[in-house]
């Protein structure tokens, strides 16, 4: 059964989710830094610098949410990068932020479901994902819409939580994840379900050589994955 944010509703996995990010999209940029310690924007910034020896000039980033991935993508001075998103509270907070800092030129922000992608075959030189992927209702047709829309060649690289499995930092990260992110998540957010979702969600994700067959089974080569701070996080490459 699909991990889900609100367990005592109906709706399906995607439409809970785009109410969750909805719910939380104004507190989620703080969240992110805060209880990570910014470890996640280091992290993003090693899944843009693997991506840098193939100079892209048009990336797509899915699940570009308030749009830092994107923002970060732009160190490898691409033409453009579309974000999509299935959240428009996520997106408008993302608008907010680049016409801010004054880069609607460069990124263009707009709704775009990962399962059904509103863009033709072969169109993009990257398509990127940071801690969106474990969100989709469907991962496998997910990943496929992305493998549809990369030119042949075209690079994907997706950041996401996996599972620490070494002692002592299983058990750290697992009391940390479980016990104090959900109650800071629920105090800060004011939604009782978004932070708990999050580590329920990463224990039933798959990761490293899991995610990788999944890749690989979608239609991706050349596949291979980097390990993040003890394997709280992984970054997955692959090649159309
Ligand atoms: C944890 S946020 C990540 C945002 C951003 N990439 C980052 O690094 O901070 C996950 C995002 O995935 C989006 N999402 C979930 N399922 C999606 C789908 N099927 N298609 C597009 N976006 C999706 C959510 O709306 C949310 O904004």
């Amino acid at each position: 059964m699909a991990v889900v944010p609100y367990k005592d509703q109906d709706d399906n996995k995607k439409s809970q989710v785009a109410t969750m990010f909805n719910n939380i999209a104004g507190k989620y940029d703080f969240l992110n830094h805060f209880l990570s310690a910014g470890i996640d924007i280091i992290w993003r910034k090693k899944a843009v610098s693997l991506l840098a020896p193939q100079k892209p000039k048009l990336i797509l980033d899915i699940a570009t949410g308030t749009g830092d991935f994107a923002i970060e993508l732009l160190k490898l001075n691409p033409d453009k990068i579309v974000g999509a998103d299935i959240s428009e509270g996520m997106l408008a907070v993302g608008r907010e932020k680049l016409t801010k800092k004054g880069l609607n030129h460069k990124i263009e922000l707009q709704y775009g479901d990962s399962e059904n992608l509103p863009f033709a075959d072969n169109t993009f030189d990257a398509v990127t994902a940071a801690f969106g992927v474990r969100n989709f209702e469907n991962l496998s047709k997910g990943l496929s819409e992305m493998n549809r829309v990369l030119k042949p060649g075209g690079t994907i690289v997706v950041l996401e939580f996996s599972k620490p499995r070494s002692f002592p930092m299983k058990q750290l990260f697992q009391f940390y994840f479980k016990n104090i992110l959900p109650l800071v998540g629920k105090i800060v957010s004011k939604d009782n379900a978004a932070y708990t979702y999050l580590p329920e969600s990463v224990q039933a994700f798959p990761d490293g050589q899991d995610f990788l067959n999944i890749y690989q089974q979608v239609g991706f080569k050349n596949t291979k994955w980097h390990s993040l701070t003890f394997g709280i996080s992984s970054i997955y490459i692959g090649t159309k």
